[in-house]
């Protein structure tokens, strides 16, 4: 049994919780759009053949912000494709995925859809085979209320007022090699700044996103930052980043101290957009847009896009199904974002149904939740307020890539309307439990009001169609409060959720 402490205090205020940090991404992938989001006929289609059980879901899952439509995709994507009558849409294919895109779902759909889900729309237009001037035609097709060409169409297909979408990526994964259209850093930030700068031409309220790095590990890491922020810096609000985790060859300590990579991602990133700040003598801050961010096993079979003359519409990708240490890392970089609120002001889950995802359908039948499902659904549900640092007293446990991490990682928010806090807090030890004392004095905690601890004794233990709900977050009974004090026990591998109320009487 290992011991840890942690001491939380109403001056450790990091910044508010943003609401952004819980956006999705919904890409023209695989069956991300098509049989995911999108599927007439199905039982429980709308007039506009969006599935009413994934829509619930998205509720559910508690999603603020979905990007779209890519991703790799959006580095080919002809947007005018995907406007007007349905049937006069035109197939093309899509270099990126190896797969047919019949165009069925376009923007028009993708906003229908996003306000019947209830989520803010973060486009993402195409600095791959395109540039500025396509962009500004999307963007006025968007956003101008109506009296030019392409507003006038958007009006002719139906749309009578403007979707003004404020979040826009420029571009997406610019950095890549895979990348169609893949520029060096000094190109694409040439570009990206003529791009920001003709769009806030049209539309000064923008908020923009200037594409970082692919990952950590990317070669230009660093450097792509430092040359893309100096061609940009003025033009733009956030630098995003991107990064993708899983478990390598059994290395399961490695795994679920992924968390360690994302806080020196972000940390890198800022001090980089930082020091571009002085340099070029400018007032304001480059923040972080952690607009792609998850669990993704890459080497796996379902992965590989198709090859030779097979370009099927909506083929099998990137579905992994995922386990109980996936959830358990899933909520730990959770932690990580919200411990970055001061920097990190969007992030987007990738993705959110079928590819990577925490949301499955099958064809015609039902939908179903992945583990990944719950860190997610309940750290949006309970993450309210400001978020608080702990300060954590926790033994370490050696991982292969990370060096020493501690065994206990976590991070609190305190919601001033309600008195609520709330924290959430994982197990990194791969077969030993914590006994946990949480001070939180300071906030007079009387009870604790809920706490749900997500483990099982297989971690490699995954959800399916036929049962998503046997292995769960369940109650954890062993937190109590005593003196202001919380102490309790944590599972091996897992993530808990610990909710506390102000003693009445304080
Ligand atoms: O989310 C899957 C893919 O990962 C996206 O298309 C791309 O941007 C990233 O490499």
């Amino acid at each position: 049994m290992h011991h840890a402490t942690v001491t939380l205090d109403p001056a450790f205020v990091v910044g508010p919780v943003r609401p952004r940090t819980f956006g999705s991404f919904v890409e023209h992938l695989g069956r991300c759009v098509y049989t995911g989001i999108h599927e007439p006929g199905h039982p429980t289609a709308d007039a506009d053949g969006f599935r009413g059980d994934v829509l619930g879901l998205t509720r559910e899952l508690g999603v603020t912000t979905v990007r779209y439509p890519g991703g790799n995709f959006v580095s080919g994507y002809r947007w005018e494709d995907g406007i007007g009558p349905v049937e006069q849409r035109p197939t093309r294919l899509d270099l990126a995925w190896h797969s047919s895109d019949p165009n069925t779902v376009g923007v028009d759909e993708f906003m229908r859809w996003a306000r019947a889900a209830g989520v803010e729309p973060m486009m993402a237009v195409n600095l791959g085979t395109r540039g500025v001037q396509e962009a500004l035609d999307l963007l006025e097709y968007c956003n101008v209320p109506g009296g030019s060409s392409w507003s006038d169409q958007r009006r002719a297909n139906g749309a009578e007022d403007p979707y003004r979408v404020k979040m826009w990526c420029l571009g997406n994964e610019m950095d890549g090699p895979w990348q169609i259209g893949h520029k060096t850093a000094h190109e694409y930030g040439r570009l990206a700044a003529e791009t920001a700068r003709a769009m806030r031409m049209m539309d000064p309220d923008l908020e923009l996103v200037v594409c970082g790095s692919s990952g950590s590990g990317m070669p230009t890491f660093g450097e792509w930052e430092r040359t893309v922020l100096t061609e940009t810096y003025e033009h733009v609000d956030y630098v995003s980043a991107h990064a993708y985790y899983w478990e390598e060859n059994g290395d399961l300590a490695s795994f679920l101290a992924s968390s360690v990579d994302m806080d020196h991602f972000v940390d890198a990133v800022s001090a980089t957009a930082d020091q571009v700040r002085a340099a070029g003598k400018h007032e304001k801050r480059i923040h972080i847009s952690f607009d792609e961010w998850n669990v993704w096993y890459q080497n796996a079979e379902p992965s590989a896009p198709p090859k030779g003359d097979d370009w099927p519409v909506a083929p099998v990708l990137l579905e992994d199904r995922y386990d109980v240490a996936d959830a358990v890392v899933v909520g730990s970089l959770l932690i990580s974002l919200l411990r970055h609120t001061d920097r990190v002001h969007a992030a987007s889950l990738a993705q959110l149904v079928n590819v990577i995802a925490p949301i499955m359908t099958e064809p015609g039948g039902p939908a179903w939740k992945q583990t990944i499902f719950h860190p997610f659904a309940l750290t949006a549900a309970h993450a309210k307020g400001e978020v608080l640092r702990a300060v954590v007293g926790s033994p370490t446990t050696p991982t292969a890539k990370f060096g020493d991490v501690p065994v206990v990682d976590t991070v609190a928010t305190h919601d001033p309307e309600t008195g609520e806090i709330v924290l959430f807090v994982v197990n990194r030890s791969v077969d030993a439990p914590v006994h946990l004392e949480i001070d939180a004095r300071a906030f007079a905690v009387g009870s604790v009001t809920e706490a749900l601890t997500l483990a099982n004794p297989d971690v490699h233990w995954r959800a399916t169609v036929e049962d998503d709900s046997s292995v769960g977050p369940v109650a954890n009974t062993s937190l109590k409060v005593a003196d202001g004090r919380v102490e309790g026990e944590l599972p091996p591998v897992s993530w808990t959720v610990v909710r506390l109320g102000r003693d009445a009487g304080a």
